[in-house]
């Protein structure tokens, strides 16, 4: 198995976030996670990316024990995030919002110098043209190479979510865990989402993807888990998982709540 929790638990004061969970995502798959607001989808990201300390429980990746590190060495272990509220350099260029992922992997000391030299692909070293070319590269295979030298608050909404994208692919990682990448998304920006998510996957990289968007999770994932108040409820193929009484009922019951 890629990735696997073992009764990962996280408690903030009485609030139990995600309750003895064991999520799995396996090689070469799109994982959905889904589940009602707050049933603990994100703080399971946040568990398994070293973003926060579970209570108890265990996390493996690759068969390797990797609870409690840091963000910074999962990262460097081969996996990507992106997050539920768009984070990005909004007053850098759209290519160095990529470099900058590249440059986590390649682990340069220099940015100020490395900044500047931007400014002159001539100038560049040759570490610092290959992190731009590549950052290019990824920027192409999202379709935002002709914004590379725009700034990033000036992309639509889609196209900064798929920046985000961009440079959490560009440290390469194994497996990619995108936090719903379609939020605040028209149905077209959503479409052309699911195909580069699609794109994504047939390059050999595993995703796990929160998703409220029912049709996007039912046409693209392999598996599903559902959360519901910090537990998983159940885990299947879309196929189960749309006739699973039990999923059914959770989010069903919460409608009526609201
Ligand atoms: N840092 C935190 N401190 C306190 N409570 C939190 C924190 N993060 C999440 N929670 C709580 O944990 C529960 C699960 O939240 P979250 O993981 O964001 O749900 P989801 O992503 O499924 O909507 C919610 O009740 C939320 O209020
Ligand atoms: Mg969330």
């Amino acid at each position: 198995m890629l990735l696997e929790t073992e009764k990962l638990t996280r408690i903030y004061g009485g609030v139990v976030a995600i309750n003895d969970v064991d999520f799995h995502a396996s090689e070469g798959l799109i994982t959905g996670l889904i589940g009602p607001n707050g049933a603990g989808k994100t703080t399971l990201f946040n568990n398994m990316t070293g973003l926060d300390v579970p209570t108890r429980g265990k996390v493996f990746f690759e068969g390797n024990d990797i609870t409690g590190k840091s963000a910074h060495e999962i990262s460097r272990m081969g996996i990507a995030r992106t997050f539920q509220n768009i984070r990005l350099f909004k007053e850098m260029s759209v290519i160095e919002n990529v470099m900058i992922g590249r440059h986590f992997k390649v682990g340069n000391k220099d940015k100020g110098r490395f900044r500047q030299a931007l400014k002159s692909y001539f100038f560049m070293s040759r570490e610092e043209r290959w992190i731009y070319d590549s950052a290019m590269e990824y920027l192409e295979f999202l379709e935002l190479g002709k914004f590379a030298n725009d700034d990033a608050k000036s992309l639509p909404y889609g196209h900064q979510r798929e920046l985000e994208i961009a440079r959490a692919l560009a440290t390469e990682p194994k497996l990619l865990f995108l936090d719903e990448p379609a939020a605040g998304m028209n149905p077209q920006e959503t479409e052309h989402l699911m195909e580069t998510i699609r794109r994504i996957r047939d390059k050999g990289i595993s995703i796990v993807l929160i998703e409220h968007d029912m049709k996007l999770v039912m046409n693209i994932c392999d598996e599903i888990t559902v959360l519901s108040f910090g537990q998983k409820i159940a885990e299947g193929t879309p196929e189960e998982i749309q006739n699973n009484e039990t999923v059914i009922e959770a989010y069903l019951g919460r409608e009526e709540e609201d």
